[in-house]
């Protein structure tokens, strides 16, 4: 298994290119299935996540090509086309399913295309028990008949979904995705009440919408979509990743350099922008419209600053790590509340054992910052935890080695490469 070993100190600066959404990619793979012609998705980030899901499309029948690549120096987005002309397995894998928890994202399609669907219930991340409950609940409402046996999801529609009102008791993304997705093919009008108002989500809604689909209350908690018998092909640039700027935005602030962030919009980072601003951290756009950009530096020190994670438009549990790290070596202290998930602190002691001050009492952490961290032997335990090692690996005194890095390479494209070109001493040791 490969490790990353830093050698921290170093005031990162130069430009890193933001590549696409991984949870906006994924979501936009599984759109493919709605569809017997080509939808071609440009800007795809090279990830292990993306992998899995092409393997899971192409057991269900999903014709996969690369089209090669688009961008420019430094930076490669990918280019594939996904055609699902006939669906040969209405089946997800456990083997494939369980490394990946987005895999439930196939429900949905499947099910409203084809009337049946049988998906093996997720693995993914180990952050809390995070049941698929609402998934199932929306698609009964829908019609479709669901059944629990040997840790599989059955789902059945023969005669095809129906349109129906759905009230979230709480946000969920992925739920809101499989309906929203689901809904594009069933008969009649179906509202989703309490929708999660993600970014990736109106990135999805706007993908159908080029698919032929009718989708009202984009970008809302409302959306109220009007059913139709088929989807078309389409072409669609899948959206920077804003979980990657936010995460490079405090590798700059946590070493005190200055990064520009090309292809970086502040648009979907109202929360994340505030909060590190008043850490301390200057974050000015400094790109064109054709070209945007974000330039991220920190002029004094980083100040203590209270969090919660909320859904969009608030903080993102997605980058509750990153903030602990970049908290662990403020001026003062700074209390974290995470309300997404349960266990989702995972890297709290990984980060004491780099010198952290850090203390978890349920879902509140209080981390007093500390002068210096120093560098150790840590291990990622999953994809957000593992990258606020690297950002605390690069502040550290000395050199931090990160085991089980394969969570990293789940969610961030080329991390090495991206911040080695910036002046960081991190290399991949492979074995
Ligand atoms: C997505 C993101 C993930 C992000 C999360 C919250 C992808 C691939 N992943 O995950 O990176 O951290 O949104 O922004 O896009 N829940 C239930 N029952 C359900 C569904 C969810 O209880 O049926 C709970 C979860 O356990 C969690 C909360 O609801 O506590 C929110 O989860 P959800 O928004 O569904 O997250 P994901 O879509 O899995």
């Amino acid at each position: 298994m490969d490790r990353i070993r830093i050698v921290g100190g170093v005031p990162l600066n130069g430009s890193i290119r933001i590549s696409g959404a991984k949870n906006a990619a994924l979501k936009l793979m599984a759109a493919s299935l709605l569809t017997d012609q080509t939808l071609t998705l440009s800007n795809l980030p090279h990830l292990a996540d993306i992998t899995t899901l092409i393997h899971l499309l192409q057991e269900h029948g999903v014709a996969v090509v690369m089209n090669g690549a688009e961008g420019d120096e430094g930076h490669v987005g990918r280019v594939l086309s996904l055609k699902a002309a006939d669906i040969a397995s209405t089946t997800a894998p456990y083997d494939i399913v369980r490394k990946m928890r987005a895999s439930i994202l196939v429900l949905g399609p499947l099910v409203a295309r084809c009337g049946t669907a049988r998906v093996s219930l997720p693995g993914g991340c180990a952050i809390g028990p995070r049941p698929v409950d609402l998934h199932l609940q929306g698609l009964e409402a829908l019609g479709a008949e669901i059944t629990l046996a040997d840790g599989y999801v059955d789902a059945s529609a023969p005669r095809g979904l129906t349109g129906a009102t759905v009230r979230f008791p709480f946000v969920s993304v992925g739920a809101t995705e499989n309906l929203l997705m689901a809904a594009t093919l069933a008969k009649g009008e179906t509202v989703l009440e309490n929708a999660a108002r993600e970014p990736e989500v109106a990135d999805l809604a706007h993908c159908l919408q080029a698919m032929g689909a009718d989708i009202g209350g984009i970008g809302t908690d409302r959306l109220v979509i009007q059913g139709k018998p088929a989807l078309h092909g389409a072409d669609y640039r899948v959206m920077p990743d804003r979980i990657e700027i936010g995460t490079y935005a405090a590798a700059a602030g946590i070493t005190g350099g200055t990064l520009e962030l090309q292809g970086a919009e502040a648009e979907h980072l109202g929360a994340v922008i505030e909060v590190m601003e008043r850490a301390g951290l200057e974050i000015a756009e400094t790109g064109t419209a054709a070209k945007p950009a974000l330039t991220v530096s920190r002029p004094g020190k980083v100040i203590g600053t209270d969090v919660t994670t909320q859904p969009y438009p608030g903080f993102p549990t997605d980058m509750q790590a990153q903030i602990m790290a970049l908290m662990s070596v403020a001026d003062g202290a700074s209390t974290i509340v995470e309300t997404i998930f349960e266990n989702r602190y995972m890297h709290v002691p990984e980060l004491i054992r780099m010198g952290a001050d850090i203390t978890v009492s349920g879902s509140t952490a209080v981390v007093r910052g500390v002068p210096a961290l120093k560098g150790a032997p840590v291990m990622a335990t999953d994809l957000r935890a593992s990258v606020s090692l690297v950002l605390a690996g690069l502040v550290a005194e000395g050199e931090t080695l990160i085991s089980r890095v394969y969570h990293l390479d789940r969610g961030y494209e080329r991390i090495e490469d991206k911040l080695a070109a910036c002046g960081a001493r991190i290399e991949r040791l492979k074995g």
